[in-house]
């Protein structure tokens, strides 16, 4: 059976790569589907984004990366998936996970969305606070993939991430940077 795992992944992180790697163990094949949604402005295009995820999952081989617009259901009717794939870390997630669900479920009877619990040493993780950390001077490398913590502090034109908390110390002055979106759909799982 295959799943799609919809999602901004801007950037994926390890809570992301937690419930595809589980969801690969699930399912004959999962399909990572990232949204091209011209309502935000990320800060990774698209195909950065796609070839984060492709590196992050070069371990699996039943896994593929593909891009998507328009309505979720859509994409999976055209892939022939029956599941939508989404992880579920906070109670708040609940609400908007659930809204999602029941639209999708009006919009297709054919597509059914499953839920992973995310991890619990994921639970709070967010592509989110990934960049405002790492915009505001933070270690990000054990929240995302290297290569993608990489990326991230090169957008933030940071060669050296802050390793240890600064005490008592004048905030550094930061660059000026690419705006970071926040949408209440930014759920970063
Ligand atoms: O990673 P995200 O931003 O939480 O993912 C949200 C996503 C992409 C799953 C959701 O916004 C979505 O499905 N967008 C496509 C438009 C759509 O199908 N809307 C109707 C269902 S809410």
């Amino acid at each position: 059976m295959l799943a799609v795992y919809p999602g901004s992944f801007d950037p994926i992180t390890l809570g992301h790569l937690d419930v595809i790697e589980r969801g690969c163990r699930l399912f004959d094949r999962v399909v990572v589907a990232v949204l091209r949604n011209p309502n935000k402005t990320p800060l990774f295009t698209v195909a950065e984004r796609m070839e984060q995820i492709r590196q992050a999952t070069s371990h699996l081989p039943n896994l593929e990366v593909d891009s998507f617009d328009g309505l979720t259901v859509n994409y999976a009717k055209m892939r022939q998936a029956k599941v939508l794939l989404r992880g579920l870390r906070v109670l708040s997630d609940f609400e908007l996970e659930l809204q999602m669900a029941h639209t999708n479920k009006t919009l297709s009877n054919h597509v059914e969305t499953l839920f992973l619990a995310t991890s619990t040493e994921y639970g709070f993780l967010s592509s989110s606070l990934v960049k405002e950390i790492a915009r505001f001077g933070g270690t990000i490398d054990h929240f995302v993939p290297r290569h993608v913590a990489l990326d991230i502090y090169r957008c933030y034109a940071k060669t050296q991430p802050v390793s240890a908390p600064i005490v008592d110390s004048p905030i550094q002055e930061q660059p000026p940077m690419a705006p970071v979106e926040e949408t209440s759909l930014d759920q970063g799982i």
